[in-house]
């Protein structure tokens, strides 16, 4: 049982939990991520570790409620107790001094790349980040990354905040300015992953993705993460999360996250008719 220290919202249907986890909060390091798990017949959940305290032995994690599990998740409140908590999993970012590296964070992403962004920062490199959301009150996490890199750009997807358009598209308008780019991170939605690496790839830029397929185990058994990467099966818990995006097989990444559309669908109804 883990207790939640602190529980904020930090945009409609995104919360922000910080974890008392002292054996986790020790050993994370940026890229890492933990399942957990909120009663027991319930599904398991993994999700990036966005921060940690080790003094006080705590995680913070950020998510977006976006089905049934993520919803009984964000019904929890500070004091409350998480069931069962496993981490860190996963292999670490690669940390080192690259040079000039663009990070984007498409989403809830956003969240998710702030500890790759401040460890290469730490690292020695020049970093650029990019931001997304639909709109202006789904941005999250600005202000953090604004402290922890050397250019910040927004964009939203109906222009009520920063640059009207894609995170793509400002990644677009660096790479055809011919600024120097040694690495591009990035964390979002599968579909956002995909067009940043085709936009990288005849550039030749190093795309790093950290990919979110359908989890259950999380330890390397179960084989539901499965992806293709350069033509191999790997396992994204155990291998990833985080792949070279020229490699990965998007296509079939996209298809096998919509395997369970119509499970997911009846088991969301079923919460809020109160069955779930
Ligand atoms: C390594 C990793 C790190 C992640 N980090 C974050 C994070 O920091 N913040 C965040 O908001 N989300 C994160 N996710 C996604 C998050 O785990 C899913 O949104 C969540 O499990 C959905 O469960 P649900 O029952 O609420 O939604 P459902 O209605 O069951 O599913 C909604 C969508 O979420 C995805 N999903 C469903 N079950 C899983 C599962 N067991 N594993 C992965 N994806 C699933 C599917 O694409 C599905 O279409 C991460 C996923 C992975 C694999
Ligand atoms: S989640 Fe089971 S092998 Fe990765």
């Amino acid at each position: 049982m883990n207790d939640i220290v602190s529980a904020k919202e930090l945009a409609p249907n995104i919360k922000q939990f910080e974890i008392l986890a002292p054996p986790v909060a020790t050993k994370v390091r940026p890229g890492h991520f933990v399942v957990l798990q909120t009663e027991e017949e319930g599904e398991r959940i993994p999700l990036t570790v966005v921060d940690s305290n080790p003094e006080k032995g705590t995680v913070t994690l950020v998510f977006l409620e976006i089905g049934a599990s993520t919803k009984k998740l964000g019904k929890l409140k500070q004091g409350n107790r998480i069931l069962h908590f496993v981490g860190p999993l996963g292999n670490p970012s690669e940390i080192e001094k690259f040079g000039q590296v663009v990070c984007v964070g498409g989403g809830i992403g956003a969240a998710a790349i702030y500890p790759i962004v401040k460890a290469l920062k730490a690292a020695g490199n020049r970093v650029i980040s990019i931001i997304g959301a639909r709109n202006k009150d789904l941005l999250i996490y600005e202000e953090e990354l604004r402290k922890v890199s050397d250019e910040l750009y927004v964009t939203t997807d109906d222009g009520s905040k920063g640059r009207h358009g894609f995170v793509s598209d400002v990644l677009k308008e660096l790479l055809e300015k011919g600024i120097p780019i040694d690495r591009v991170i990035a964390v979002g939605p599968a579909v956002m992953m995909k067009v940043i690496s085709n936009l990288t790839k005849p550039f030749r830029v190093k795309t790093i993705v950290s990919l979110n397929p359908i989890m259950v185990d999380a330890t390397g058994m179960c084989g539901c993460c499965r992806v293709y990467v350069s033509g191999e099966t790997k396992f994204a818990c155990v291998d990833g999360p985080e792949f070279d995006g020229h490699q990965v097989d998007f296509d079939n990444l996209l298809a096998r996250l919509r395997t369970y559309v119509e499970e997911e669908k009846l088991s969301h109804q079923m919460l809020e008719k109160g069955e779930g």
